[in-house]
């Protein structure tokens, strides 16, 4: 093989690795930039472009690293084939999926790139059992179990996203999935792992490889199987962390710095995020990364609590002019029917009659964590009258009339008041203390954890059926 023409590959002060390595250092300060950026409204489109920007560097160097490997070899051609194949490919399925996405699908296809993440995980474990490097004794212990610790959090990974996009995208029930000693089930996987690792790192033979992909691919959809609707929001996270952590397993074995310092920095950033949103939800950070470890499914029947009251746009219009102040909790429904603008408009035109208007947003309302706010931002409504539900709930009582948009588990009073419910302990907008309730939605279908809403039963609570957007476009119609 002939050296390249602009460094020397093997020796010098300068060798391609070298540079490569500080193209990704410099990636790597990229996307840290780049979180920070996005940990804030203001900055996200800084951040953003921070995000680009590292990946861009990373790709360069890439691209430009196999060539200078590979310069003047056999190996060059078939190297950037693969490589520009691959990129295309994958750049234009990105491009179009980025595209055509809507707002909504956001959490299923983050979760189905989740998945890719594992796959890739374990095809490169796969790999570094199948091509052995030449190593001392000792790394080589190191290098099985890379690889099988690769593999285990790579298939886990996978199936679990896959999981999460089956539920996510409505494929699949959202109830959990309870299977006698479920966690038993989990536990002995565990143990088994940890059995299978010593053993592969003592004797390094393909069959304990297969058996531990088996039992993590098993595990992964277990696990998320196991997770009911509510915890979603919380699950999709925790497979962000568990695809950062396969990243970082695959950097390993690659002995690639970029893969290691960006996998760490989804993993961690992914388990903190859990974290700060079992704490939003009440719920155990433990009990969710286990598979819904302590949950015992409720046994309860559907409840009768009686007669719904309907009220038309027409009345609801002249129940808003009277009244002082009004608060608006948006939900999934307002996402679906794109209500944002006619909504903003109604806010808009009451603020006009010197109604006191503002928006009381729950943290997992919507699909997707801040996808009400980003709507509302999208439509122009002032930040400052975009409450966080800690901010709103105790001004709720002193409400004349909340509008519920499209929101059902965000506004249950059932995870307040019973504590036999699979949502109990949620936080959740407290609109029934308001003097009277608004619910926008097209019928008496539960929300997404699959619970009945005793909310739309309380005397102060009327339902207004239909699309979100057109009920709100025939109540400005009606002013
Ligand atoms: P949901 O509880 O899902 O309720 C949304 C309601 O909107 C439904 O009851 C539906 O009733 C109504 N709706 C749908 N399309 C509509 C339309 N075109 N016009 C009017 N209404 C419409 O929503 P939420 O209160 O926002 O709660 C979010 C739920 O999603 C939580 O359970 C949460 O855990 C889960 N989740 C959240 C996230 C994050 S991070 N935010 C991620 C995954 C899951 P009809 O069918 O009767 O119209």
């Amino acid at each position: 093989m002939r050296s390249s023409p602009v460094f020397d590959t093997a020796s010098g002060p300068l060798t391609a690795d070298s540079i490569a390595g500080a193209a990704y250092i410099v990636a790597g300060l990229l996307f840290i930039l780049s979180l920070a950026g996005l940990s804030q409204h203001e900055r996200a489109r800084g951040g953003v472009i921070y995000g680009i920007s590292g990946m861009i560097v990373a790709l360069a160097a890439t691209i430009w690293l196999t060539l200078q490997k590979t310069w003047g070899g056999d190996q060059m051609l078939t190297g950037l084939i693969f490589l520009l194949v691959a990129v295309l490919i994958g750049g234009a399925i990105g491009l179009w999926r980025a595209r055509v996405v809507e707002m909504t699908g956001m959490p299923e296809l983050i979760a189905l790139l989740h998945s890719f993440v594992g796959l890739a995980a374990v095809l490169v474990g796969w790999n570094g059992h199948l091509e052995e490097p030449h190593l001392h004794e000792d790394l080589l212990a190191i290098h099985h179990a890379e690889v099988f610790i690769g593999v285990f959090i790579g298939a886990v990974t996978f199936t679990g996203s896959i999981v999460a996009f089956l539920k996510l995208s409505a494929r699949m029930k959202s109830a959990p999935l309870t299977l006698p000693g479920k966690n038993a089930i989990n536990l002995g996987a565990l143990v088994g792992f940890v059995v299978l690792t010593v053993w592969y790192v003592n004797d390094t033979q393909l069959w304990l490889l297969i058996v531990v992909t088996l039992l993590a691919l098993g595990l992964g959809w277990h696990l998320v199987a196991s997770i009911g609707g509510g915890d979603m929001p919380v699950v999709v996270s925790m497979l962000n962390s568990y695809s950062g952590w396969a990243a970082a397993a695959a950097g390993f074995l690659l002995n690639n710095d970029l893969l290691i310092i960006t996998g760490a920095l989804v993993g961690s950033s992914g388990a903190y995020l859990s974290y700060i949103m079992c704490k939003a939800m009440n719920r155990s950070f433990i009990s969710v990364i286990a598979g819904g470890f302590g949950i015992t499914a409720s046994a309860k029947k559907d409840a009768d609590y009686g007669e719904h009251r309907e009220i038309t746009a027409q009345e609801t219009a002249e129940l808003l002019v009277s009244a002082s102040t009004v608060v608006i909790t948006p939900g999934y429904g307002m996402a679906v029917a794109q209500a944002q603008y006619p909504v903003a408009e109604l806010a808009h035109k009451l603020r006009e009659r010197g109604v006191n208007v503002r928006f009381g947003i729950h943290p997992v309302a919507g699909r997707l964590p801040g996808h009400m706010n980003v709507l509302l931002a999208e439509a122009k409504v002032p930040y400052d009258i975009v409450l966080e539900m800690d901010e709103i709930n105790d001004d709720l009582g002193d409400t004349s009339v909340v509008l519920v948009i499209g929101a059902n588990d965000t506004v249950n009073p059932a995870a307040a008041e019973d504590p036999g419910s699979p949502i109990a302990g949620m936080p959740v907008l407290k609109v029934w203390e308001a003097e009277n309730v608004v619910v926008f939605k097209r019928s008496m279908a539960s929300g997404y954890a699959g619970v009945q809403n005793p909310l739309f039963y309380r005397e102060n609570s009327q339902m207004l059926f239909g699309d979100a957007k057109q009920r709100v476009e025939d109540i400005l119609r009606a002013f």
